[in-house]
């Protein structure tokens, strides 16, 4: 059993087979779950309509920091109508990327605070992506009134995880944690509580060893799983169960 909380199946890399993934392959494997995660305004609804489609998969809308410079103040009400959608549990991916720099540092900003506004005043979780712009992140978040959310494909130190889950958020972990290089990731994944874990993909970005390189799907969260459970001595089974229960919780599902 496994819930994906983080994946672009909307990502074009999925046009060929994407019904036989989401309508069969994939709960055949065990996966009771997916949020669909907005990136643009285009893959926002995307991620809306998905969730429409499929009874297991939910949507967050937002807008990424690469593509912070295409937003437009009327965005906003349209993120806002696509929120109030029933099946939409949060606002992302919102945060800032400094490694790319797709877009401005300045205008990253902006669009970042005003996402995080909108998730307040209509009281979501956020899905927050931070990219070599740790310490900024976090304090453009306390900036905010926002306490409620996941830290997506968690890269930083251990620290800084654990002041994350004080303030209330969840840590996310997908195939990264697999690489050989990643140690402080899997420093993270060893000591986190188990109850502010989630695991995701990245679906089509990051496959977990022994497929990396590959276009990643919610089956191989499987190898995600497994190397949480070798880290933390536990079952594969009590992973896999907690982080259902914790995308649950957060998501409110
Ligand atoms: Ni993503």
């Amino acid at each position: 059993m496994y819930f994906d909380s983080h994946a672009h199946y909307d990502d074009r890399r999925f046009n060929k087979d994407r019904a036989a993934l989401l309508e069969t392959e994939l709960p055949n494997s065990g996966v009771v779950g997916i949020v669909n995660i907005g990136a643009c305004m285009k893959t926002s609804v995307a991620s809306v309509a998905l969730a429409e489609k499929y009874p297991f998969i939910y949507a967050a809308v937002g807008v990424h920091p690469h593509n912070a410079s295409q937003l437009k103040a009327a965005d906003l009400e349209t993120l806002r109508k696509l929120a109030a959608k029933p099946k939409t549990v949060a606002i992302g991916e919102i945060g800032l990327d400094f490694h790319y720099d797709h877009s401005p540092r300045d205008v990253q900003r902006h669009w970042f605070a005003q996402q995080l506004a909108l998730a307040e005043q209509l009281d979501m979780p956020v899905v927050i992506h931070s990219r070599e712009a740790a310490q900024e992140t976090m304090a453009i978040i306390k900036e905010s009134n926002v306490r409620n959310g996941v830290i997506h494909c968690y890269s930083g130190h251990l620290p800084m995880a654990l002041e994350y889950i004080e303030m209330g958020f969840y840590i996310g972990l997908g195939g990264v944690v697999t690489y050989k290089n990643a140690e402080k990731t899997r420093e993270v994944a060893k000591q986190i509580p188990l109850e502010r874990l989630l695991i995701e993909t990245d679906a089509p970005y990051l496959a977990p060893v022994p497929f990396r390189g590959e276009r990643n799907d919610s089956a191989k969260l499987a190898a995600v799983v497994e190397t949480i459970a070798t880290l933390r001595d536990i079952s594969q089974k009590a992973v896999s169960e907690a982080t259902t229960a914790n995308v649950k919780q957060l998501f409110s599902i």
